[in-house]
């Protein structure tokens, strides 16, 4: 496998089917695998919030008999007293066997690991890329389609600084037949460069609307996101596009019935509590999978399976 994940082409088709193979294993018999990482250290460096990717990973390790130090915000760490990253990174090197590293400025996993002789797992880059989220997001979406081919997904929200998104988009593109819809307002667009260097690219079909009601009808998967209040520099027009798409019950009845709904979490208000108990919401599960799916990760990224 690739030495570091930093975005969701670091890995190839084969080893994407080999981790989901994993994964499916791990589900079926997780006894089988709860000493497979003893002896082996997961450090998990979080300069930013979450609950999550860090939680899942942390679980991850421990049910596969590992161990896992780290920080969950860099108040905690002597990034504080101004240590730069190479630094933590060096250290880090000396004490665990793999990172897993969650950072606000987007590229600070790739720079990370430059420094680092052991591999980097990239737990979400400011508003670039999130390549673990798209493992979770690719092992739901087979759950539940049996396919990651032939997909009409709508994407509603912060397309333009949604990490998640923007890596779901690179990891879909490379399966057949695949169409995007991606409703937004005007402020939030999906940015130039992943249409063009993305889907014009491989002649991906796909449309930019503004309407929820009629994105939903159309697709198989709706994957919902947050707008993200941390991204925005003027607080006014966040304040404008907070409640601009909220999925509720009504909503949900224009959808055909085989639809499922995702949703990266966390939520705010874009997702009425009452479509939980919808059969087709599925993020609750999608954040189960989340923990399967870096377990059978970590294994292949350390080499141990
Ligand atoms: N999906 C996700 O990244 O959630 P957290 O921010 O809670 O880790």
């Amino acid at each position: 496998m690739n030495r570091n994940l930093i975005e969701p082409q670091d890995l190839t088709l084969e080893e994407l089917e080999d981790i989901f193979n994993l994964t499916n294993q791990i589900i079926d018999n997780p006894k089988d695998y709860a000493d497979l990482c003893k002896g082996k250290i997961l450090g998990t460096l979080f300069y930013e919030p979450s609950t999550r990717t860090r939680l899942s990973f942390e679980a991850a390790m421990l049910r596969l008999g590992g161990q896992v130090i780290g920080f969950s915000e860099p108040g905690a760490s002597s990034v504080s007293k101004g240590e730069s990253l190479r630094d933590t990174i060096q250290t880090v090197n000396c004490y665990a066997d793999i990172i897993a590293m969650r950072h606000p400025l987007e590229g600070a996993a790739k720079l990370a690991s430059i420094y680092s002789e052991i591999p980097i797992i990239n737990a979400g880059d400011g508003g670039h890329q999130h390549p673990t989220q798209t493992l979770t997001d690719l092992v739901t979406i087979r759950k539940y389609k049996g396919t990651l081919s032939g997909n009409t997904i709508a994407l509603c929200g912060d397309l333009k600084y949604g990490r998640t998104v923007h890596s779901l988009i690179k990891a879909l593109s490379r399966y057949e037949n695949n169409k995007f819809i991606l409703i937004s307002p005007e402020e939030l667009k999906l940015p130039s460069y992943i249409k063009t260097e993305v889907l014009d690219k491989n002649n991906i079909e796909y449309k930019e609307i503004t309407s929820l009601e009629d994105g939903i009808k159309e697709a198989n998967i709706l994957y919902m996101t947050r707008i993200q209040r941390e991204r925005f520099e003027d607080l006014n027009t966040y304040e404008r596009l907070k409640g601009i798409y909220i999925l509720d019950e009504e909503k949900m009845k224009l959808a055909d019935e085989n639809l499922i709904v995702m949703h990266p979490l966390p939520r705010v208000n874009e997702i009425s509590y009452e479509v939980d108990e919808d059969s087709r919401a599925k993020y609750f599960k999608q954040a189960k999978f989340g923990m399967y799916v870096r377990m059978a990760l970590i294994a292949k990224m350390l080499e141990v399976i």
